[in-house]
């Protein structure tokens, strides 16, 4: 019988059951146990979202770990988890489609000057605004991996032109690939429409700062749905306040939740999303990380079992 810890920052017991509950639909015998408490000292995996780490080089019979979310770097932060213990995300094809309804919001709405039409609603001023072209505008899209390919397929599929940036070599069908350290330049350039669906690793920490928006083209649209550590929060506010970048678009932040005294919630074109653009969804999860806890139990290295080397 699997024994596994549980914890999610912010999770009510009413989660922890749902989630055994749809475990057991494929591993009837396993048990889901607080992470913080005495029966976790019997777990041999643990499934966790924002945990604290310190607790899990106590609990000697843990032979891996689950992340709850598609990122793992609430897991790697401040190097604590031995390297020989496998770290297991998830992948689901649900989330990376729940990102693409997301970002195509986000970038509909800077198309179509949405948020202008929300307040001429207010005043009742019937007329038009500037539209943009969209056959004019490039979106870059930084990492294109399980999700970001699929957001820029369908990008694509909407009709824009789409680039995409990436560490190895990607053939996406209608996206124009680029991979390499350098190679981010040509969508920092190229591109009118900035989103950022990458990984948190050393590599990727601070990536959007002063002197990459300053090579983005005057009025560029920048997203975020990566992580908050990869902008420089100030640099950003900089580039929103003079318009260089016209809009900017948030669902992560270096603190979260964000702050009420954050200097965003006062910049009218940063517009605030509280990390939901891609929420874990335990009913189409929940037979991965079944097979993952299964295979941890007996040994075997799960699927999406992360390159510790790579930080992702
Ligand atoms: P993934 O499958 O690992 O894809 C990551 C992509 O980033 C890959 O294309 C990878 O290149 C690229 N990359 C990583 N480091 C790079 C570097 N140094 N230079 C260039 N490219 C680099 O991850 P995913 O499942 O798509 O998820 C991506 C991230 O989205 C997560 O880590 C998480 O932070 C975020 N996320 C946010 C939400 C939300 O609700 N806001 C939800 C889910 C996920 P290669 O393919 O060449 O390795
Ligand atoms: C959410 O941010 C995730 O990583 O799944």
């Amino acid at each position: 019988m699997p024994i596994v810890g549980f914890y999610s920052k912010n999770s009510t017991v009413e989660l922890q059951i749902e989630w055994e509950k749809r475990l057991r639909v494929h591993l009837p015998s396993l048990k889901l146990v607080p992470l913080l408490s005495k029966d976790a000292e019997q777990a041999t995996s643990a499934l966790l979202w924002n945990s604290p780490l310190e607790i899990l080089n106590k609990l000697k019979n843990l032979k891996g770990l689950i992340s709850l979310g598609q990122g793992v770097d609430h897991i790697l932060k401040n190097n604590l988890i031995p390297k020989n213990l496998p770290i297991v995300r998830i992948v689901d094809p649900y989330m990376a489609k729940s990102m693409s309804h997301w970002v195509i919001l986000s970038i509909l709405n800077f198309v179509r000057d949405a948020y202008g039409y929300y307040e001429q609603e207010k005043n009742k001023q019937y007329k038009s605004r500037k539209e943009l072209n969209f056959l004019s505008l490039k979106i870059g899209i930084y990492g294109v991996g399980a999700i970001g390919s699929v957001v820029a397929k369908d990008l694509h599929n909407l009709g824009f032109a789409v680039e995409g940036w990436s560490r190895t070599k990607k053939e996406i069908e209608g996206v124009k690939s680029y991979y390499g350290e350098n190679s981010i330049e040509k969508l920092i350039k190229n591109c009118d429409i900035h989103v950022c669906l990458l990984p948190l690793t050393p590599l990727t920490t601070n990536i959007f700062n002063t002197s990459t928006f300053a090579k983005m083209k005057r009025g560029s649209c920048f997203i975020n749905a990566g992580r908050g550590d990869q902008v420089v929060e100030n640099d950003l506010i900089e580039k929103c306040k003079s318009g260089h970048i016209s809009s900017a678009i948030l669902d992560v932040y270096r603190d979260e939740p964000l702050p009420k005294n954050h200097k965003f919630w006062q910049q009218s074109n940063i517009r605030i999303w509280p990390h939901v653009a891609a929420e874990t969804n335990p009913e189409t999860a929940a037979k991965q990380i079944a097979n993952a806890i299964n295979c941890i139990e007996i040994g075997k290295l799960p699927p999406n079992t992360i390159d510790r080397n790579l930080g992702y």
